[in-house]
């Protein structure tokens, strides 16, 4: 079996090893995400290293097809393990098609969001549990981040925060209190979990603060698998 049919069918018998750095960037809508992956552009710009900067949902064509119809605020009646499966096939394509032959090829891969956003918003905020961490290990076949940046913020500071930033709520922003705060309590039990993979960051500060706690970390980061 050749290394494409390999990855389209999801079968990792003949996976080839890795050598680049996967880093993923989660927490709670509003929490700083794409404030600090632009700081960490910067960082890898000045070191100029080559790096692919992603997200999910989306990031390849088919995904940012699939993030269409999660994120339409008219699809009111979606099904909860419709969600989840819909986040886990955009994510599936995504690694197969995206992250897992930028690794192969040594190249950082830098992902707004990953796994852990449907273990805390599917698994805890729509209280789905297990199952989402059992589809979504066929979705990422194996293929994991090296490091995990968690913003970690009060969904309630999250929320004023984007709705400073802008009046347009999508689908998901528009959930209960409640929801946001058990997708928070879902961020703390993996990092708990992981702790390993899992760097927590208290996103409360300002932006410079957290943008060199952010780099103060991926310098070990580089440090270590440069060892
Ligand atoms: P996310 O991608 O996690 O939803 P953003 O980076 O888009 O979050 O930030 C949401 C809003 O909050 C933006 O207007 C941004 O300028 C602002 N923001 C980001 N980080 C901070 C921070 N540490 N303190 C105050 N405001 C922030
Ligand atoms: P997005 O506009 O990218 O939000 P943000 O700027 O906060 O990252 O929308 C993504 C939304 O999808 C966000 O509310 C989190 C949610 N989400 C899940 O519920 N499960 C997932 O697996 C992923 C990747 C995202």
């Amino acid at each position: 079996m050749d290394a494409v049919a390999d990855r389209r069918t999801g079968d990792n018998r003949t996976r080839r090893a890795r050598k680049g750095i996967f880093i993923s960037i989660e927490g709670p809508d509003g929490s700083g995400k794409s404030t600090q992956i632009e700081n960490i552009r910067a960082f890898f710009v000045e070191k100029k290293m080559d790096v692919i900067f992603t997200r999910e949902p989306g990031g390849t064509a088919i995904g940012e097809r699939i993030r269409e119809i999660i994120l339409d605020r008219n699809c009111t009646e979606m099904n909860y393990m419709t969600e989840a499966m819909l986040y886990a096939a955009s994510r599936a394509q995504h690694v197969a098609q995206v992250i897992q032959p930028a690794l192969e090829e040594g190249k950082i891969v830098v992902c707004d969001r990953f796994v852990d956003s449907s273990i805390a918003y599917q698994g805890y905020g729509r209280r789905l549990g297990d199952a989402v961490r059992i589809i979504n290990d066929y979705a990422v076949n194996g293929c994991m981040p090296d490091v995990t940046f968690l913003l970690k913020v009060d969904p309630d500071v999250g929320k004023n925060r984007i709705t400073a930033r802008r009046g347009k709520k999508d689908r998901l922003d528009a959930e209960k209190r409640a929801f946001h705060e058990d997708v928070y309590r879902g961020y703390l039990q993996l990092e708990e979990e992981y702790p390993d993979r899992i760097v927590g960051i208290d996103a409360s500060g300002s932006i410079e603060e957290i943008r060199e706690e952010i780099c103060r970390k991926l310098e070990e980061v580089l440090k270590r698998v440069t060892e």
